[in-house]
């Protein structure tokens, strides 16, 4: 799928913020970090996206979340935001969101990905393979991203207990206009500010554009207004 990779006008704005692991340890000049705590694959892209040379390939049959190059978090259960209000509870968070998770729970180095591009040397990999978690050993960022060496990753890893996030992976609440507590959306796809449903659905995405680094915190809507999209009052 060559395509992909040439095609979208916006995809090259990840180049340049913290999901580019290969841009990463030029920018800070942290030698270690690559080579060191994660691999370096050469492209930015394929730390979520399946290789082009890999095109069509079904990462589902390796273990990995179909559709993307990396697998299926260890911990499949997830605890999920719950309360006695909420309407559409929700035990498995969707592939998209399981996508983010795959770094963001710390139980998988972010380097782990499904496949490998073609050009990279796997015999000469000697990285350790370094997770998202503040944890101070080395498996994980934190042995540097602990606050004293380098700022702290603990923020950063969510773990697999999403009790304290926003709810993920239900039906939006005011898809059908049914629930007066929601905004009713703009179109199938979501809203008209960007804010987007995955097949009607809430999921990491929809707040958050890895691809357009404009606002804070790679969200796709100024924080203040973002609750506003959907919740009324
Ligand atoms: C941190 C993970 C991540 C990285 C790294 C990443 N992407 Fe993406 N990409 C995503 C997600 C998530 C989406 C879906 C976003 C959406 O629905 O708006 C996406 C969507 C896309 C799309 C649109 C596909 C579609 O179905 O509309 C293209 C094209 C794309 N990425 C290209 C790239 C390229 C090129 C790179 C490297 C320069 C890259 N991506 C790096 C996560 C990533
Ligand atoms: C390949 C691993 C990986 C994947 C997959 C991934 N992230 Fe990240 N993400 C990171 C790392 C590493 C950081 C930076 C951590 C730090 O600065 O301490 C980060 C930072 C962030 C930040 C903070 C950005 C900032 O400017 O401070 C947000 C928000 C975020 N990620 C959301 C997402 C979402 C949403 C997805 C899924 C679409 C996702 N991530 C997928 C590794 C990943
Ligand atoms: C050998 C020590 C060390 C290790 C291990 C390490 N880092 Fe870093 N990292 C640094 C230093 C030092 C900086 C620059 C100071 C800062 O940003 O806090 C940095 C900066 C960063 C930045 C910010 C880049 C920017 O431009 O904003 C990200 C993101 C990052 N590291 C991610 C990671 C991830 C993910 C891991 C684990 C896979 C990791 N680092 C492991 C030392 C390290
Ligand atoms: C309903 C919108 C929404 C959803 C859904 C959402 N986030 Fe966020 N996220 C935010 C907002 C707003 C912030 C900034 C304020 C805060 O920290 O709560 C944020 C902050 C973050 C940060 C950065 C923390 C920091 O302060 O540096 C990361 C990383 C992150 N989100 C990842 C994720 C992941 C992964 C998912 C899915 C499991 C997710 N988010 C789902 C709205 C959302
Ligand atoms: C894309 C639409 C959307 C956005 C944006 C959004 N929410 Fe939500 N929120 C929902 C949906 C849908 C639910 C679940 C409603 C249900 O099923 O009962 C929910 C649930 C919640 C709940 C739990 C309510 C309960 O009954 O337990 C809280 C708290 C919440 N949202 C706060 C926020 C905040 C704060 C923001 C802004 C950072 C935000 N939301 C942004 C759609 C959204």
């Amino acid at each position: 799928m060559v395509a992909l990779f040439v095609l979208a006008a916006d995809a090259g704005t990840i180049l340049g913020t913290k999901h580019d692991f290969t841009g990463l340890n030029r920018r800070v000049g942290v030698v270690a970090m690559s080579g060191v705590a994660f691999s370096d694959y050469g492209s930015p892209c394929v730390y979520c996206h399946i290789p082009p040379e890999k095109e069509g390939a079904d990462t589902g049959d390796k273990g990995g979340i179909p559709g993307w190059n990396r697998y299926i978090p260890a911990s499949t259960t997830y605890d999920l935001y719950d309360s006695r209000t909420l309407d559409n509870k929700v035990k498995t968070p969707s592939p998209i969101s399981l996508l983010c998770l795959s770094c963001h729970d710390g139980t998988m180095a972010v380097d782990m990905t499904v496949f490998k591009p073609d050009a990279f040397n796997s015999a000469e990999d000697a990285a350790l393979h370094l997770r998202i978690n503040g944890a101070d050993t080395l498996m994980n960022c934190g042995k540097c991203h602990n606050g004293q060496a380098a700022h702290s990753i603990e923020i950063k890893h969510l773990g697999t207990d999403l009790q304290n996030d926003h709810p993920i992976s239900m039906t939006y609440a005011g898809l059908t206009h049914k629930d007066p507590d929601f905004w009713p959306p703009d179109g199938p796809y979501g809203f008209n500010n960007g804010v987007k449903l995955y097949e009607g659905k809430v999921e990491c995405a929809t707040c958050h554009n890895v691809h357009n680094p404009d606002i804070n915190l790679l969200l796709r809507e100024t924080s203040d207004r973002l609750c506003e999209t959907c919740h009324i009052k």
